[in-house]
């Protein structure tokens, strides 16, 4: 049974009482410096003061032992909303944007959303694979380790099956978990402009029965905003949902204030989504219900738009996350670091808050909180070695990942020398490497 150990490593870490943290609690984590991590088997057997790790060894001796010279283990990043399953990029959009051309008024006038819908529903499989493997890819390199994927760009049953498809053989050639999102109710397809109604009718009446029936997705999501699904019609989506046994989940809010967060809350929905203009008193009844916050600060970043009120749903017993939203349109960023700088810099999270949003709270969002999102003996051993001495280099060091190692159950996935050991040749992460 393969050992490994890291140690003489800083740990940072939320501490998991089973559900999501809220309120104080939020920015409550865990400190160890001199710490270590045993990795048995892909799980973490041991972890905490170095010299009790060691204690657990009982005289075994580890195939590997990583120096970490006193840098910062975190638990992996968990990115619990992406679009990252697309065809085509959409850099001209963009440039509009940069323009003064409003996201939605794009949307009004058949582009955005569904611009990408127009090049995936012609696209392969196996381009759409490609694509989508080369997101997450890039994501685990800055640090992602568990992944949602919406599907979205379809709006119809053999295309949003499709994107399905892609999205469950993702999860089995990649090192990632990952967690497939129905979102058919993403946009309503050209067809069905003036019949939107009839859509809905689709949604509820077709393709949540089939992707039901495949079992290929553990949650479903609506796009609730002006101008593409009502509260009313958001409503009749994710209750059909929930009575075929899918997870719930909603953009809510991300524009226009139409009751989204409320909906989730009386859903007890998994996690609303967005919520830049949602209400204090729906804020509430979501911490009154559990209802996750999953802050996309990358969204308002790349929209110009205010960013949602963190701190405010902090103070209301929100528990929040945070993901990239990675998409073609608002949000073209696989890069979790950089939402957490955006996090503490722009919303006001502390370190700690931000750390707790990005790994635990995140993992509860998509359904993994109790095996993956903090560094406790029994979880899966996903963790990051980061160039720096706590998780505030995150923050600090700006327009760069400072994420240098990612381990996936116990496996390094990625590994780069920091920036002042360049000349460490690539031999030195094999064995008993050390970054000193
Ligand atoms: O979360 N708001 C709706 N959906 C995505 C954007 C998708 C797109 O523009 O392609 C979002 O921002
Ligand atoms: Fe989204």
């Amino acid at each position: 049974m393969s050992l490994v150990l890291y140690r003489n490593a800083h740990l940072a870490t939320p501490i998991d009482p089973g559900r999501p943290l809220a309120g104080p609690d939020q920015g409550r984590i865990l400190h160890q410096p001199a710490g270590a991590l045993l990795c048995r088997a892909g799980t973490i057997a041991a972890v905490g003061e170095e010299a009790a790790v060691l204690r657990e060894l009982q005289g075994a001796i580890p195939e590997r032992t990583v120096d970490c010279g006193g840098r910062c283990l975190v638990p992996g990043f968990v990115d619990p909303h992406t679009h990252m399953c697309f065809a085509e990029r959409r850099e001209a959009e963009f440039g509009l944007r940069l323009e003064g051309l409003p996201y939605l008024e794009i949307l009004r006038r058949g582009g955005g959303i569904l611009a990408s819908v127009q090049a995936v529903r012609p696209a392969s499989e196996a381009t759409l694979l490609e694509n989508t493997r080369r997101h997450a890819r890039s994501a685990l390199r800055f640090g992602t380790t568990s992944l949602e994927v919406k599907s979205g760009y379809g709006l119809d049953l053999d295309t949003e099956l499709k994107m399905l498809r892609v999205i469950e053989r993702l999860s089995k050639d990649c090192p990632l978990d990952v967690v497939a999102t129905f979102l058919g109710a993403h946009a309503i397809p050209p067809e069905y402009r003036e019949i939107p109604d009839r859509y809905v009718d689709l949604v509820v009446d077709s393709m949540l029965p089939a992707v039901a029936a495949q079992g290929i997705a553990r949650y479903c999501d609506v796009f609730c905003e002006t101008g593409v699904f009502t509260l009313e019609q958001s409503r009749r989506i994710l209750k059909a949902a929930a009575r075929h046994g899918l997870g719930v989940k909603i953009h809510a809010d991300e524009v226009n204030d139409l009751g989204g967060a409320g909906l989730a809350a009386e859903l007890r929905a998994a996690s609303a989504e967005h919520l830049l203009a949602a209400a204090d008193s729906h804020l509430q009844r979501m911490a009154a219900a559990g209802v996750i916050a999953v802050l996309l600060p990358a969204t308002a970043y790349s929209l110009r738009k205010d960013y949602a009120r963190a701190r405010r749903m902090i103070e209301l017993g929100v528990p929040v996350a945070l993901a990239t939203d990675c998409n073609p349109g608002s949000s073209y960023c696989e890069s979790m670091p950089f939402v957490f700088g955006l996090a503490v810099l722009q919303m006001g999270l502390s370190v700690a808050e931000a750390l707790t949003a990005a790994t635990l709270n995140a993992a509860y969002a998509i359904g993994l909180g109790d095996r993956v999102g903090s560094l406790e003996p029994g979880k899966q051993a996903d963790f990051l070695v980061l160039d720096g001495k706590t998780p505030t280099i995150l923050a600090y060091h700006a327009g760069v990942s400072p994420v240098i190692e990612v381990i996936k159950r116990g496996e390094t996935v990625f590994w780069t020398p920091p920036p002042d050991t360049l000349t460490v040749p690539p031999e030195a992460r094999k064995e008993n490497r050390t970054w000193n």
